[in-house]
């Protein structure tokens, strides 16, 4: 969702900021905006649609300071006038702000009552109002920034720019913020990788911590919102060699990140025995343990919970970050919570882990994005290590924390290097089948399975015991590209009412281990067929029930592992074959950082 990019710093600021707001793309957005301090006072451009090579970029003054904005629209429609960033009435500041204002309808109110007039839509012009209310009282524009930022409800993060292009102020809340820092230079971004190619020095900030930069003598403070008090700061490194964002030579990111996967799960599953150790002590202390995430993390939360029940014979339940009302009850500080994201961001993520926080439980997570506030909240900390994933649908990040949870769920019961060379193998076999000529005989089935599937509206994707989670994923992953109806369910319900939906030419696909499951899953599979359903098998064997067959590569621990690429391929070629952008799917954000 909306991206932020401020820059300070002896370059072209609108260069940096255009860089930066191109490397904030994958969050998903819909307009964009850039402000530059020049001697002539701000000059702002916005626009509606992808960041381009517009003749309005060379219009811009050159200039030393500025900030950008992706928008995602939450408050106010898709329009030029509704992006950000937004001026003060008179033009001596402009405003960003990532997050939503809840009670933005009460202070537009009050604040219409007061004679402000509102031009655009949006909750973030209420921001801007309300900070001039406050230069009534005070001609300082820091305090002003304070005083309207504490009377705001909800995760907001800002970031100001006066005309003077002599300071720049940020204020985090929620969304979030960090610092990068070079030499002469500040970078004020919503992650580390939008300006992981210039530094690799950065500044966490916490909720409630506003930054104050001034370009005169380069000086950097932090205060605490609340009180006022200034804050002493550490600089931490992030791992340079995960900020790379080059396609390579794909046609899209999305094929590039599948392909990927050979090497990720491997780089998901290098942690020692003695780095998990901790996790692992606190796991067999514990008097309950929960997984938690949403979406496709959700969706690896529940495959992680499967592995530690059933390989570590662990009492875990999985939950979804968005709907733990229940378990607000029962939380205790002997329970344990893994939390499982891409970004680290999840707005519903961090709820539910900071209320599970105040109740005393502990937090483990895996996370793809260093530096992110689910990591920094989080006592015991775990990187899948996939490297950017800039797709908005998620492919590696979902193989490599399902490969660490394995790695986990072995390493309780002593198989730590069992899994790892079993990781090893799996990637192996990926990499031979993507190099091999196979690769481009199965590509051939998955076009002719596009061409198939692209007039039908209605497809059923079953699997059970460890292929479960596998198909409630693989029929998002095709979902999110296609914008066709998947829907996945356990084999086991489907006599439960699911089959009534089964008609002549129905698409079924099942998904089919070499497993305690294989019988069930082949009767289930029969009792469609019977009923005239088109069925597509994923498994290692060809079987005569199967219309189609797409194989794919086995293993006897983690079979469900290798069952998911198949679905992501199948969700690319549809999506192709329908005129869908696989990257950047309608109405999606990569990073959810609103409720
Ligand atoms: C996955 O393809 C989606 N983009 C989405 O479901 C995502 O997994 C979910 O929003 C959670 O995001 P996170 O992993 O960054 O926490």
């Amino acid at each position: 969702m909306c991206g932020i990019f401020g820059y300070a710093g002896k370059k072209d600021a609108g260069s940096v900021i255009i860089e930066g707001l191109k490397r904030l793309e994958y969050r998903g957005y819909d307009s964009w905006g850039v402000a530059l301090a020049s001697k002539d006072g701000i000059e702002v451009i916005k626009k509606v649609g992808a960041i381009g090579d517009f003749e309005e970029l060379e219009k811009l003054p050159f200039s030393n300071i500025g900030i950008g904005h992706t928008r995602w629209a939450t408050h106010g429609g898709v329009s030029n006038v509704n992006a950000h960033p937004h001026f003060s009435a008179d033009k001596s500041f402009v405003v960003a702000q990532n997050g939503i204002v809840e009670n933005y309808q009460e202070l537009k109110n009050t604040l219409i009552t007061k004679n402000h007039k509102f031009i655009t839509e949006t909750d973030t012009e209420v921001i801007v109002r309300l900070i001039e209310e406050k230069l009534k009282s005070t001609d300082n524009l820091f305090d002003a920034i304070k005083k309207a930022f504490v009377d705001l409800k909800g995760r907001n993060t800002i970031i100001i720019l006066p005309t003077s292009g002599k300071e720049v102020y940020a204020v985090r809340n929620g969304s979030p913020l960090v610092i990068g820092i070079a030499q002469g230079e500040i970078f004020i971004a919503s992650d580390t990788l939008s300006f992981g190619n210039h530094t690799n020095r950065v500044i966490y900030l916490n909720n409630y911590e506003m930054i104050a930069y001034k370009t005169e003598n380069e000086q950097l403070d932090i205060y605490n919102v609340n009180n006022g008090n200034k804050i002493s700061y550490q600089e931490s490194l992030i791992e340079q060699d995960n900020v790379d964002i080059e396609i390579q030579g794909h046609d899209h990111y999305m094929i590039k990140e599948i392909f990927e996967q050979k090497d990720t799960i491997r780089n998901a599953v290098q942690y020692s025995i003695e780095e998990l150790h901790d996790l692992i002590e606190a796991i067999n202390k514990s008097n309950h343990v929960y997984t938690v995430g949403a979406g496709t993390a959700g969706f690896a939360a529940g495959q992680i919970a499967y592995y530690l029940r059933k390989i570590a014979k662990i009492n875990v339940t999985e939950l979804k970050s968005y709907d733990i009302d229940s378990y607000k009850e029962i939380f205790c500080d002997k329970d344990l919570i893994i939390a499982v994201s891409q970004s680290g961001e999840t707005a519903d993520t961090i709820e539910a882990l900071e209320i599970a926080k105040n109740k005393g439980v502990k937090i483990a997570s895996i996370v793809n994005m260093q530096g992110s506030t689910i990591t920094r909240i989080s006592d015991y900390q775990f990187l899948s290590r996939s490297g950017p994933e800039i797709c908005v649908a998620s492919t590696k990040a979902f193989t490599a924390q399902i490969s660490w949870g394995f790695l986990l769920a072995m390493s309780l019961v002593g198989k730590h290097d069992d899994a790892v060379n079993e990781i090893y193998r799996i990637s192996e076999m990926l990499e031979n089948y993507f190099r091999s000529k196979k690769f481009f005989k199965s590509e051939k089935v998955f076009k002719e399975i596009a061409k198939n599937f692209a007039n039908k509206e209605h497809f059923f994707v079953l699997g059970k015991g460890q292929n479960y989670y596998i198909a409630l994923e693989g029929a998002l992953k095709i979902k999110e590209i296609t914008y066709k109806h998947f829907e996945g369910f356990s084999a086991g319900e489907l006599k439960h009412g699911v089959i009534a939906l089964i008609e002549k030419e129905t698409p079924v696909i099942a998904i089919i281990s070499d497993d305690e499951y294989k019988e069930d899953m082949l009767s289930a599979v029969a009792q469609v067929k019977a009923r005239g359903a088109f069925v597509v098998g994923i498994s290692d064997q060809d079987n005569q029930l199967f219309n189609t067959f797409i194989p794919s590569c086995k293993s006897d621990y983690i079979d469900s592992l290798t069952k998911i690429i198949p679905f992501q391929l199948i969700s690319y070629y549809l999506g192709i074959q329908l005129g869908n952008s696989p990257d950047k799917p309608r109405n999606l954000a990569k990073s959810v950082t609103v409720k």
